[in-house]
């Protein structure tokens, strides 16, 4: 079952009242949104996820807690046109627990995980249109290497592209341990003893089949303007590329400009409207740390709406 990540921290964090209107972006299996359900009896929860499985289960889970709820079954970026549907213009706190869920992880079939055999698909949204076996298959070799690059930060990128490349013209790759032996070929060995190789290549081909930092810089600009004064938005990542956008996105909406910053008394109209509530990103516990090992990359980072 799926072991939630900083889960109190990021409840306490959302500055929860009895009333409060609450939207989880990442239902999951609930974790989160059930410590949000009895934090507000008299409030309301949306809860958002694009994994039917997660929807299915959750929504019994939630229904022991309370009938506050409402699971909607849909990526998050289009989460601000949903709200607006069911008449919701502003809400109190936004919570986001990036990626993937443990089962998530752990059904084979689903292909995200380089350690058992699966088809190469990695859609957390199954009727999404990009699976990893259309990427590796149809991708040049530039295209290939670039998000190897940028979104693995992979040393290898390149030989390892040009080893996905050559490997198909004799064969199209299908399996996830097909990969893994293509890309452990195009590695060194001192390298691959070092860490495993294919990870930061799954993390890529998971970034671009699920278009994940698109949707997340799209879905934070949208979450900025549905704060009331006082809500909070709490983010949770799992790597240096999601935790950036965050933490450059809420710098940007908190700091106050070079010009204002040298005057006796600022404006009121030059003030940001938000304000940081982590001015560094929390991480887990020792305590969380030795129970869990996903917690390891996380970060939380937290904004208010202040005026
Ligand atoms: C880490 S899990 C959330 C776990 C949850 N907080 C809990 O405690 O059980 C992330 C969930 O978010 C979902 N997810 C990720 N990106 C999404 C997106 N863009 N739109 C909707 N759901 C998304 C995944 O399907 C997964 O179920």
């Amino acid at each position: 079952m799926h072991d939630s990540v900083l889960l109190t921290e990021a409840i306490d964090a959302l500055n929860l009242k009895d009333n409060s209107i609450a939207v989880d972006m990442t239902l999951g299996f609930a974790g989160h949104s059930s410590q949000i359900l009895k934090r507000i009896k008299n409030g309301y929860l949306f809860a958002f996820d694009q994994d039917e499985e997660a929807l299915k289960f959750s929504k019994v889970k939630l229904s022991k807690i309370s009938d506050n709820f409402q699971v909607i079954d849909s990526n998050f970026v289009y989460a601000k046109e949903k709200l607006k549907e069911l008449g919701i213009e502003k809400v109190d706190a936004i919570l986001y627990d990036l990626g993937v869920s443990s089962p998530q992880l752990d059904e084979d079939y689903r292909g995200f995980s380089y350690r058992f055999d699966a088809p190469l698909d990695m859609r957390m949204d199954k009727n999404g249109k990009i699976t990893a076996k259309l990427i590796v298959n149809t991708y040049s070799y530039e295209d290939l290497k670039r998000i190897f690059k940028e979104y693995g930060e992979s040393k290898a990128a390149a030989s390892i592209a040009r080893n996905i490349v050559k490997y198909r013209e004799n064969k199209e790759i299908i399996t996830t341990l097909e990969l893994v032996d293509i890309i452990k070929s195009a590695v060194p060995y001192k390298e691959r003893i070092k860490k495993h190789p294919a990870k930061q290549i799954f993390q890529a081909l998971r970034i671009e089949v699920n278009d994940e930092l698109n949707v997340l810089k799209k879905s934070l600009d949208d979450s900025l303007s549905l704060l009331n004064i006082g809500g909070r938005i709490a983010v949770i990542t799992f790597h240096s590329l999601e935790d950036k956008i965050v933490k450059h996105k809420f710098l940007e909406v908190t700091k106050i400009d070079d010009l204002s910053k040298g005057l006796p008394n600022i404006p009121e109209d030059k003030l940001p409207n938000f304000k940081l509530i982590t001015k560094k990103g929390i991480k887990a516990s020792d305590e969380e740390l030795a129970r869990n090992n996903r917690a390891h990359s996380a970060t939380l980072r937290v904004i208010e709406k202040i005026k």
